[in-house]
């Protein structure tokens, strides 16, 4: 990947996403353009302004809205930057809605599924095809998405799955919260994990097809986990912070990956943590989880 490169982070106005744009500004060339995408235009227009008067930034930063539920105007996006730039070189999925502990999880799933499920998936099936050679694409998911955090009873549904069959899983998961069975059929009430471990599928279905192709041409798609982050999001969901990470610092490992010159084998397609592969197959049903939670 040399000079001109196309970047691109979705939920990047704030926390983990914004400390990625921070990163690749600072660490691609001054041709570069990073562009710096969240749902709001005030938001994304100061935060894009703030990071390119940083006095590390090096690459030009440009800030765009994109609510990613909005999954017609990622398509439209995707073909801008085909057209414009002959395709994108950096694509960060990293969006999440925010949840507070003491919401109702039900009540919130729609909205959750549709910025970290749908999303995705339109974020693969848009910018996967537009993907430069020698390019990056990543969503960001957690360790929570190995499938054995889900009831073995689910297993199927993801366990090799297509982009398809991960995308009727999801929907099949999100009319059970609605019907009031999800529980009964051995979801988790805690919808970061079912959101999770879908994301980390899709990517796997993804990346299944596409893996030889890109491995030739040094282009990768994987999932990755920051490890914990203290952001917005996170912070009511724990009482002891003493162990998260700033923004900044959670950055660095994913963009070590980013930015890297060579793809190693062993990461594509796979959830990658500070560098290494998260076996799919790790990972208990979070019980304890759920009891903090209200369904
Ligand atoms: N924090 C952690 O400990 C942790 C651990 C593991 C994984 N992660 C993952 O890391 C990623 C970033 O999380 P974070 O903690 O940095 O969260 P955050 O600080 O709350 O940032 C979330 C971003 O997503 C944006 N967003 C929400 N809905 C959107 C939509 N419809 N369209 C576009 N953008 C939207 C938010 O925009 P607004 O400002 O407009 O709300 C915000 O910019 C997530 O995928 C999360 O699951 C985080």
């Amino acid at each position: 990947m040399n000079a001109s490169r196309i970047a691109l982070v979705t939920g990047a106005n704030q926390g983990l996403g914004r400390a990625l744009v921070e990163g690749l500004a600072a660490r691609m060339h001054p041709a570069d353009l990073v562009l710096l995408t969240g749902r709001d235009q005030r938001r994304v227009s100061d935060a894009a302004a703030d990071v390119a008067g940083l006095p590390g930034t090096r690459a030009r930063v440009e800030g765009r809205v994109l609510d990613v539920t909005d999954t017609d105007a990622v398509a439209r996006l995707a073909d801008e930057l085909r057209a414009r730039y002959g395709g994108v070189d950096i694509v960060v999925s990293n969006a999440v809605a925010r949840v507070l502990p003491d919401e109702s999880q039900s009540a919130r799933a729609d909205e959750f599924i549709d910025v970290s499920n749908t999303a995705t998936h339109a974020i693969l099936r848009s910018f996967g095809p537009v993907l430069r050679p020698g390019g990056r694409l990543l969503v960001v998911a957690s360790s929570l998405g190995t499938l054995g955090h889900l009831d073995p009873r689910l297993h199927p549904l993801f366990d090799g799955a297509s982009l398809d069959q991960v995308e009727y899983a999801v929907e099949s998961w999100r009319s059970a919260v609605h019907r009031g069975t999800a529980t009964e059929a051995g979801w988790p009430v805690w919808l970061n994990v079912p959101s999770k471990v879908a994301q980390v599928a899709a990517v796997r279905a993804v990346a299944a097809e596409r893996r030889d192709r890109d491995l030739a041409s040094g282009t990768l798609i994987a999932s990755v986990c920051p490890g914990m982050v203290d952001t917005a999001t996170s912070r009511p969901w724990f009482s002891d912070y003493s162990q998260a990470q700033s923004p900044a610092e959670a950055a660095r490992a994913v963009l070590d990956l980013l930015l890297a010159e060579h793809v190693d084998p062993a990461l594509y397609g796979e959830l990658v943590r500070f560098g290494k592969p998260l076996p799919w197959h790790d990972g208990t049903p979070p019980v304890e989880q759920d009891r903090l939670v209200r369904p």
